[in-house]
């Protein structure tokens, strides 16, 4: 990975005075501080619109059926897609590392951060299996993405043979079949149990701890 590299920090929380809110802010100071580049996309502060639409394809190919998949697929030879998406998409481009942060709700992301998913990271802009351009020959080959999630449960409810099971497993329906899919090298996940309810004191170590791992990068 390259020294100096440009950052696409991808962050989902409704409130700026949360938990998450602050680990945000240490990473972009952290990330600035090391050199890189970085830019924002704050999902609930742009009030980003998370579903998937036809309008998402300004110059539909079949006006009478709606087919996401074959819209996408034409819409990213053209260019063709709606204003919000073209630019999370230049954002996308523009990036060699994607971080992902949010709080896990129900096992998974934010509703909000799974439609940036579905409407940005569409087919044929980074995967495109008419092609064959999957794993391997995905088309994001050559970037890097991370996830960074805080938890209310404990540790040991999120490990295997725990209530809900390893959560790194679970993280796996995005970091492999969507990350690796498109052909992104996945670094390790950052994971913060029982964010809910930490001490000040065990909040300002984590908070250390996530701004000295992303030093290491
Ligand atoms: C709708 C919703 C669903 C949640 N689902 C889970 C869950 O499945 N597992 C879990 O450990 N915590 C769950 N939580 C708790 C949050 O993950 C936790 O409160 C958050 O990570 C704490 O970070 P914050 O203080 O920055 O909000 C859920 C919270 C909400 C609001």
């Amino acid at each position: 990975m390259k020294n100096e590299m440009k950052v696409l920090y991808v962050y989902a929380h409704p409130e700026p005075k949360s938990f998450n809110a602050a680990l945000k802010d240490t990473a972009l100071d952290a990330l600035k501080e090391k050199g890189h580049e970085v830019k924002l996309s704050n999902l609930y502060a742009m009030k980003f619109h998370p579903v998937l639409k036809a309008s998402d394809f300004p110059e539909r190919k079949n006006l009478d059926v709606f087919n996401p998949f074959f819209e996408a697929i034409k819409a990213s030879k053209s260019g063709a897609f709606a204003p919000d998406i073209k630019e999370e998409m230049e954002k996308v481009k523009w990036a060699d590392l994607i971080i992902f942060q949010f709080p896990i709700y129900f096992t998974a992301m934010p509703a909000i951060m799974k439609g940036w998913i579905d409407r940005i990271l569409a087919p044929g802009f980074g995967f495109n299996p008419i092609t064959n351009n999957a794993y391997d020959t995905g088309l994001f080959k050559g970037k890097s993405a991370m996830l960074v999630t805080t938890t209310g449960s404990p540790k040991e409810m999120y490990s295997e043979g725990g209530g809900h099971g390893d959560l790194n497993k679970h993280l796996e329906s995005i970091t492999h079949c969507v990350f690796e899919f498109m052909g992104m090298k996945v670094l390790p996940s950052h994971i913060i149990y029982e964010a809910s309810s930490m001490s000040r004191e065990r909040g300002a170590e984590e908070l250390e701890k996530y701004k000295k791992s992303l030093l290491a990068i």
